[in-house]
């Protein structure tokens, strides 16, 4: 196989689409004001007026680089080898044009024929159907890839909750999906008999999923047709460079190795425990997300959007107290990481970069103390003979010493610990404290 850079597979990608009649659109910022959700969270997401025939768009095959951010895995960063909080996801749509078997037959061309991926390394899942739903299996899909010289054990059907693609679970444009999995090496997988795409071993790793975009989802969960057969899909621009560069995570692929080696200079020793890893990789992984968060104009803060930053530079600076490093150190990352990014980010952009590495180190800088006593504390907790820690000891080390109660609980989670987070809601309303949102649905 080919090794690919980031910034090859985008290049390769984008003149793909654009030889066959696709617009190529610039990416939305990354916060876009009056959206549902806090940051864009899918490739589709800017195009949604267009995906739900509200406005024409200025051609009906469009294609784009979309800089996205999620928290709700965030607990898996570092672990899982698949999973970035902010990520760049490369897609093409089709408002209305081209149908099904097209798509799949431009996919499998641009896999196989331009960034060099052999057929027998390729897996696909189809949507099986949902008597739920009302919907049957996607035989026109499966049919296609087999036609196309997909071996038959290769196209597997799943069901509604890995296979029919929502907004996040909730309303908005949906419809049947097609995920493609690259095999890494039964290697690397479970050695489980029915090991394959759907299993959650790093063996099979998803890099693209073909959404076939019919209906809207309303807040009662039916379905209407939308106006127009949409097609909708997204490759996850880390991953393609994690099977492009061997690489044996998406924390390790080509736009994060300036920053990693600046992290090995900071913290050379490395116990290769399976934490010192995670520690590294959620450290890139989330200075990158502040990144990109702060060139979209959000900094850290205490609300809302720079709430996210924050618990992302907090969680970090966490990480680094691991590694053994008790000084500020995550602004000195940025440059590396720009350096890794290229041409993914612009001129005026790397202009930026020198007072978006203040911000993060002044946040930094203010959070160290607190890191520290409450580090120490959480050394010294006990906890209860079932293993439970109290909450109200969380509300304390929160009230009065401004440690965050969900670090504390990740921390302590670390530990084999859980926290009763009834009586730690208990002491907050015995303190009279009304918290604006809850702890978790904070950071989410
Ligand atoms: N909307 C789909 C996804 O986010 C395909 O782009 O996976």
């Amino acid at each position: 196989m080919q090794q690919l850079s980031s910034g090859e597979i985008v290049k390769r990608y984008r003149s793909f689409f654009v030889a066959r009649n696709h617009l190529a659109l610039p990416g939305s910022s990354l916060v876009v004001p009056g959206n549902s959700t806090s940051f864009i969270i899918a490739g589709m997401q800017p195009l949604l007026p267009y995906l739900r025939g509200e406005v024409a768009p200025l051609a009906p095959r469009l294609t784009a680089l979309q800089r996205c951010l999620r928290t709700d895995d965030v607990e898996q960063v570092g672990t899982s080898i698949r999973q970035n909080t902010a990520f760049f996801m490369l897609g093409n749509w089709s408002i209305g044009n081209y149908d099904k078997r097209t798509t799949i037959q431009m996919a499998l061309d641009l896999l196989l024929n331009h960034l060099g991926l052999p057929l027998e390394k390729l897996w696909m899942t189809v949507f099986e159907g949902d008597r739920e739903l009302g919907l049957s299996l996607d035989d026109v899909a499966a049919e296609e890839w087999r036609r196309l010289g997909v071996p038959s054990e290769h196209v597997v059907p799943l069901g509604a909750e890995d296979n029919f693609w929502t907004m996040g679970g909730g309303p908005g444009p949906c419809g049947p999906c097609s995920e493609i999995f690259v095999d890494r090496g039964s290697e690397l997988g479970c050695g489980a008999p029915d090991c394959r795409p759907g299993c959650s071993c790093a063996r099979f790793l998803e890099v693209w999923n073909l959404v076939f975009m019919e209906f809207e989802k309303h807040e009662d969960g039916s379905l209407t047709s939308l106006p127009q057969r949409n097609i909708d899909t997204g490759m996850g621009l880390e991953r393609m460079a994690c099977v492009l560069q061997s690489s044996d995570s998406v924390y390790s692929v080509d736009l994060f190795q300036p920053a990693l080696e600046r992290l090995q200079a900071l913290a050379p020793r490395d116990d290769g425990s399976p934490q010192a890893l995670r520690a590294r990789r959620m450290i890139v992984d989330h200075v990158r997300a502040v990144l990109l968060a702060g060139l979209a104009g959000v900094g850290p803060g205490r609300d809302g959007r720079s709430s996210v930053v924050r618990r992302l530079i907090r969680r970090a600076a966490c990480q680094g107290r691991l590694l053994g490093i008790d000084q500020p150190f995550l602004g000195s990352l940025l440059q590396p990481l720009v350096e890794g990014h290229g041409s993914l980010l612009t001129q005026d952009e790397q202009k930026r970069v020198p007072d978006l590495e203040r911000l993060v180190t002044n946040d930094e800088v203010m959070f160290a103390r607190v890191l520290s006593s409450g580090l120490r504390e959480l050394e010294r907790v006990e906890p209860n003979e079932r293993g439970i820690i109290a909450g109200e000891y969380l509300f304390k080390l929160h009230a009065e010493k401004g440690f965050p109660a969900d670090l504390a609980s990740e921390i302590l989670q670390e530990r084999g610990l859980v926290v009763d987070w009834s009586g730690y809601q208990h002491a907050s309303a015995d303190h009279r404290i009304v918290s604006r949102v809850s702890v978790q649905k904070h950071f989410h």
